[in-house]
């Protein structure tokens, strides 16, 4: 008789009928073993524990085996037959748990699944820097109603009903006469805040608007706002200047370029919008600057004396700076985002890369 190689071989040669590898092959099937039904399961319990099964047949077998070698071949028997039993009993319980849970069947003795954590909105996360920014400077918050009257939203504003500025924004009207609207702005906030008469004033009003407007991947129906109203005496251009220096470096960094243009809004005299260095190039000129190596991020000015009075302000003693910008449109040039669609469109995969830090 050759020399063994190792145990198994050696067994294997003295019991032709029953070979130690062939055990091994059976508790690999076992260990696949996962039955998506109950005739399989019923299938695997004959197969390997049944009357006639291989488990029943290995015992008779074991008769063959010489009488030294049965305490080795004996175990590794039974350790097999407690393998085959436990997968059986898994397989059945597992397949029992699907078809309750296929009924409707809750068991509420089990752990709850783990729940994946969220991850915030990034036009949530940044109206908080935005916030953050301006609370470091004496700014608190005001806020006030998305659906809003005439008077707030356009006549306070200098804008009464035949001025041809009202087409500047297309309005979503809930009713006429008396007229309420969408806010199509938050500068509605700054009113309402004056006219309870607290002065001085330092505000910022983030919330959201509406415009009646096709949806683009520059434009959409609602969007957000941070408005920002500086009322109290002597209160001049050049501190507007500085508190958008301070903002707009606390935002993108000291690095960037930022420059005034004159422009017209109803409600400041004088009137300006602020531009940046474009992020995405750096200034050379791009798609997103239009090659012009900047890119408008606010309109602002000096509150027009008519406002102030409007809320019952003297505008002998009073002057006072405005600003609003869109929070959608910082978030697209701090994230290089290229549609406006993307933050409502509630799209997972676009969300959750966005982790919060704000
Ligand atoms: N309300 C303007 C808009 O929605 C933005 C704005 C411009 C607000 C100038 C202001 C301002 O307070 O001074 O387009």
């Amino acid at each position: 008789m050759p020399k063994p190689k190792n145990e198994f071989h050696y067994l294997s040669l003295q019991l032709m009928e029953v070979k130690l590898q062939d055990l091994e092959d059976f508790r690999k099937e076992v260990a696949s073993f996962s039955p998506q039904t109950t005739d399989e399961l019923e299938a695997f319990r004959i197969r390997f524990l049944g009357s006639k099964g291989l488990v029943k047949s290995l015992f008779t077998a074991m008769r063959n085996v010489p009488k030294e070698e049965k305490r080795i071949f004996g175990k590794k028997l039974n350790e097999f037959k407690a393998f085959a039993e436990k997968s059986y009993e898994e397989a059945r319980e597992q397949l029992s748990e699907t078809e309750k849970e296929e009924e409707g069947f809750a068991d509420l003795t089990l752990p709850a699944e783990e729940q994946p954590l969220g991850s915030l909105h990034p036009i949530h996360i940044i109206r908080k820097e935005i916030i953050h920014i301006f609370e470091k400077i004496g700014f608190s918050i005001a806020e006030g109603p998305e659906m809003e009257d005439d008077w707030h939203n356009f006549t306070a504003l200098n804008l009464p009903s035949d001025h041809p500025a009202r087409d500047m924004q297309d309005t979503f009207y809930l009713s006429k006469n008396p007229d309420t609207v969408l806010r199509t702005h938050t500068s509605s906030v700054q009113v309402r805040v004056m006219e309870q008469g607290h002065l001085p004033i330092r505000i910022i009003c983030p919330g959201r608007v509406y415009r009646n407007e096709t949806i683009s991947a520059r434009a959409h129906c609602f969007f957000h706002q941070v408005e920002g109203l500086y009322i109290d005496d002597r209160v001049s251009f050049a501190d507007l200047k500085q508190t958008l220096y301070f903002f707009v470096r606390e935002m993108f960094g000291g690095d960037t370029g930022i420059r005034f243009r004159p422009s017209y809004f109803p409600f400041t005299e004088p009137s300006a919008e602020m531009d940046i260095s474009c992020l995405i190039c750096g200034g050379k000129g791009c798609t997103v600057c239009k090659h012009t190596g900047w890119v408008e991020i606010l309109g602002c000015g000096m509150v027009h004396p008519n406002v102030l009075e409007n809320c019952h302000i003297d505008s002998e003693e009073y002057t006072g700076f405005a600003f609003g910008m869109g929070i959608e449109r910082i978030a697209m040039l701090k994230y290089q985002i290229n549609d406006l669609r993307l933050f409502s469109e509630n799209d997972i995969r676009f969300l959750k890369q966005f982790t919060g830090a704000g």
